[in-house]
């Protein structure tokens, strides 16, 4: 017989809801904050988003435009894991070198030919380039204005660049928007800075500070770089960590199906000693065991869920998962004890099967710290995937990391294996990332204010959720007319169309 039997039914997201709580002035629904933890730092301190959402480590959702599109707007995409290491750290270069404000400059040299710097131009795709010497000290500036390609062809840089004598440059330390200051005042699209030697160190684009006033919510290191995250598998993490880290990933995700298992623990030991400083997050678990056995082995965070996914059959196949709903709940009280014991809070990310606003705030309020979502992600414009038309609808093609699709890379999560855990299909587009994550957070505030939580901490420690009935469940929707089309304008996508 079975070590243990447990004979009451694991319930999914889907099956609770939140009770209203007193709502205050304090937490009206838009002075709600959504910013979360998403993992420790190795040195004290978190990983910190502004919304608890964040894309799955897959093909067909996480690419570079995912990246930066989430991070301008307070999350973050998980880079997948099922491609060449290679390839995933120049996706992590691409996101950190978004012009986010403070850009990392790519220097010519001041004899380098104006032909040169045309290739280098139209290799790269941007046309500014800061002339400096050998020391890196900053000698001029070349932007487009400053070079005609056919004209000064044979022209060294330093013939063509503004002198630095007759540009107005920022020393650091400075903050984005005493840059901006800087900027407004001179007659500059692009303002240099350097450190106290008068090294070049940064560059800030003039239409870069509109771009960053338009996205209050973005996330960024210390360097104002967008936040980058990736993930690992526990095949060729040796090679590929370090990569990672190589291009500046600020935080990482072990992608595994059942993350109850010696290869995490031998992952993060080995992240320990390769990258110190670099957050490595666990998961997946479904179980207290799981989760203490990922905190004991020094994970920065823990992510929940498995055979949930809208793309997932490892329930069907193998018979192991669990409803998320009760994961949620199982792992969360055990993090609360671990907090208790040791001082140390770890993040916990709810994955797999979470469809719609009311889902997420459930299991926020069961005690996740944020949301991964593939399906949710997967139908917006930024997604990796082009849109074809079927039976007259925009689509797009969505496929687990455990079908055959993605298998066919063979370090993948799931690439050791001989059967398929995920399917192929095709989710309904929808749209720009932008519109469909400010409605879908215009809910989650309103369900928080309705609960009488100004924040996620007092979600936990506020919320009061309830099974309901399957009668309940249908009692909670439209029911007994006909319903007359789907609304359109305002608030159409509210009711789910
Ligand atoms: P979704 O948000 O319901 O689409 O679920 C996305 C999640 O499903 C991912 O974050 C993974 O945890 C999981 N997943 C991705 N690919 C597969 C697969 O092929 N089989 C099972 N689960 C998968």
């Amino acid at each position: 017989m079975a070590r243990t039997v447990l004979t009451e039914p694991s319930r999914a997201i889907a099956e609770f809801r939140l009770l209203p709580g007193l709502t205050r002035p304090e937490a009206v629904a838009d002075r709600v904050s959504l910013a979360t933890r998403l993992a420790v730092l190795p040195c004290g301190g978190a990983v910190r988003l502004n919304i608890p959402l964040v894309a799955a480590a897959m093909q067909a959702v996480s690419g570079v435009a995912m990246g930066i599109e989430l991070a301008r707007h307070g999350g973050v995409a998980f880079l997948y894991a099922s491609q060449p290491v290679a390839a995933q750290a120049e996706m992590v270069r691409r996101i950190k070198n978004h012009k986010a404000g403070f850009v990392q400059p790519q220097t010519v040299p001041p004899d380098l030919p104006i032909a040169r710097v045309a290739d280098l131009a139209a290799a790269k795709g941007f046309s500014t380039f800061p002339v400096v010497d050998a020391q890196g000290r900053l000698l001029g500036l070349l932007t487009r204005l400053d070079y005609a390609p056919a004209r000064h062809a044979a022209l060294p840089a330093r013939d063509r660049m503004i002198p630095r004598d007759r540009l107005v440059v920022g020393r650091e330390p400075l903050t984005l928007r005493q840059a901006n200051d800087l900027l407004m005042d001179s007659h500059q699209s692009v303002l240099p800075i350097v450190d106290g030697d008068d090294r070049l160190r940064d560059l800030v684009f003039r239409k870069d500070i509109q771009n960053h006033l338009e996205h209050p919510d973005e996330v960024v290191d210390a360097r104002k770089r967008l936040l980058a995250a990736a993930a690992i598998n526990t095949h060729d993490y040796r090679e590929r960590l370090p990569a990672l880290a190589e291009a500046g990933v600020d935080v990482v995700a072990i992608d595994s199906s059942d993350g109850h298992s010696c290869f995490q623990a031998e992952t993060l030991a080995f992240a320990r000693q390769a990258c110190p400083d670099l957050p490595v997050i666990g998961g997946n678990i479904v179980t207290a065991d799981g989760f203490r056995f990922l905190a004991e082995a020094g994970a920065a965070g823990v992510k929940i869920g498995m055979g949930g996914g809208s793309i997932c059959i490892t329930q069907e196949q193998k018979g192991t998962g669990r409803g998320l709903g009760t994961a949620i709940l199982e792992v969360a009280a055990a993090r609360d004890e671990w907090h208790r014991r040791t001082g140390a809070y770890l993040p916990l990310i709810a994955d797999g099967g979470i469809v719609t606003a009311k889902d997420m705030v459930i299991a926020l309020a069961l005690g996740a710290d944020a949301v991964m979502l593939g399906r949710y992600f997967a139908r917006f414009e930024e997604s990796p995937t082009e849109k074809v038309m079927i039976n007259n609808r925009v689509m797009k093609p969505y496929w687990g990391e455990g079908s055959p699709r993605a298998r066919e890379w063979r370090g993948a999560r799931y690439g050791q294996a001989t059967f398929a855990e995920g399917v192929e299909g095709y989710v309904e587009y929808a749209g720009p990332l932008r519109d469909n994550v400010a409605e879908t957070l215009a809910i989650l505030r309103s369900s928080m204010s309705s609960a009488g939580a100004r924040d996620l901490a007092e979600l936990h420690r506020e919320a009061v959720v309830e099974v309901v009935s399957a009668l309940s469940i249908r009692e909670g929707q439209a029911h007994d007319i006909q319903v007359a089309g789907p609304p359109t304008g305002f608030g159409a996508k509210a009711w789910g169309v």
